[in-house]
């Protein structure tokens, strides 16, 4: 589970770092999402990562079910008498966040997954293009339940991975206090960075402050403008007052529009 768990981690800190692309420039998100689309190393790639998961997920069964065998109700002989309490809340829920955040990566996959990738894979028709990476966080995070739900997905995998991360570290042999205890905390600043980082993109959609969603439309929109008043000065110049009438007109809708 260790290996598996901190191998999930090092894909999650890929995935953030690319979203907070998102958050600078649509232009530069999409490149990376036609990079990846369903080129067969993306493919490879989401297998192995499927893999990963499974597996990490079949160990969670097969240690809960060992421990319920081996110690009944009483699981965590510790937290019921000298230490009581000291067994933290995170560690005694680890299945149960684990299904909260499966259900999540369902419905994150439905919402992402299924419109790009699968969709690039099997030619299905989407409304938006299945590289429009940018297009989809927008639609995805103008849907208030859609952030309601991914905030409670967000604060539970923060949950599971503060946990998980020094506990891995347990598993892979770091012992004794001092190191242990380091190891907490690094994990808490790192693994409350990286959810803090997914937050962040899908507050800033949600309320439409991503400072990608200003800058990128109206630099295009500011260059349709430029394009828009170079074609109508040309076709004044050939027809006439009528024509420079209409020059002005378009360019003070595309100015309008731009500024919107
Ligand atoms: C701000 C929140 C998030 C956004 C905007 C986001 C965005 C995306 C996008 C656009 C894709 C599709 C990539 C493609 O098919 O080309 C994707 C796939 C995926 N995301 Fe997220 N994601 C977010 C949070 C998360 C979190 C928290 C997890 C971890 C549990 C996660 C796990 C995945 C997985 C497993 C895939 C499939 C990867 C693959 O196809 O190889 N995402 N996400």
């Amino acid at each position: 589970m260790s290996v598996t768990g901190i191998a999930l981690i090092l894909f999650l800190t890929f995935h953030c770092g690319m979203n907070i692309v998102a958050l600078f420039s649509g232009k530069a998100y999409n490149t990376i999402c036609e990079l990846l689309g369903a080129n067969w190393y993306a493919v490879v790639a989401t297998l192995g990562l499927a893999a990963l998961a499974v597996i990490h997920i079949v160990f969670a069964f097969i240690l809960t079910a060992q421990n319920r065998k081996a110690r009944g109700d009483n699981r965590y002989d510790v937290a019921t008498t000298v230490n009581a309490g000291k067994v933290e809340w995170a560690s005694k829920n680890m299945l149960v966040l684990g299904i909260i955040i499966l259900l999540g990566l369902l419905l994150h996959l439905f919402n992402f997954w299924y419109n790009m990738m699968f969709a690039e894979i099997v030619g299905m028709e989407t409304t938006l293009s299945p590289t429009d990476g940018f297009g989809w966080i927008q639609e995805t995070f103008a849907n208030p339940l859609f952030v309601v739900l991914y905030v409670i997905w967000i604060v539970a995998i923060w949950f599971h991975l503060t946990h998980g991360f020094w506990s891995a570290m347990q598993t892979l042999g770091v012992s004794g206090k001092i190191w242990l205890n380091r190891w907490r905390v690094i994990g808490f600043i790192y693994v409350t960075l990286l959810m803090l980082g997914f937050l962040v993109v899908v507050l800033a959609f949600a309320f439409g402050i991503a400072p990608s969603l200003c800058c990128d439309g109206a630099a295009d929109c500011c260059q349709q403008a430029v394009d828009c008043c170079q074609q109508a000065a040309a076709a004044c110049c050939q027809q006439g007052a009528d024509c420079c009438q209409q020059a002005a007109d378009c360019c003070k809708e595309a100015a309008a529009a731009c500024c919107k």
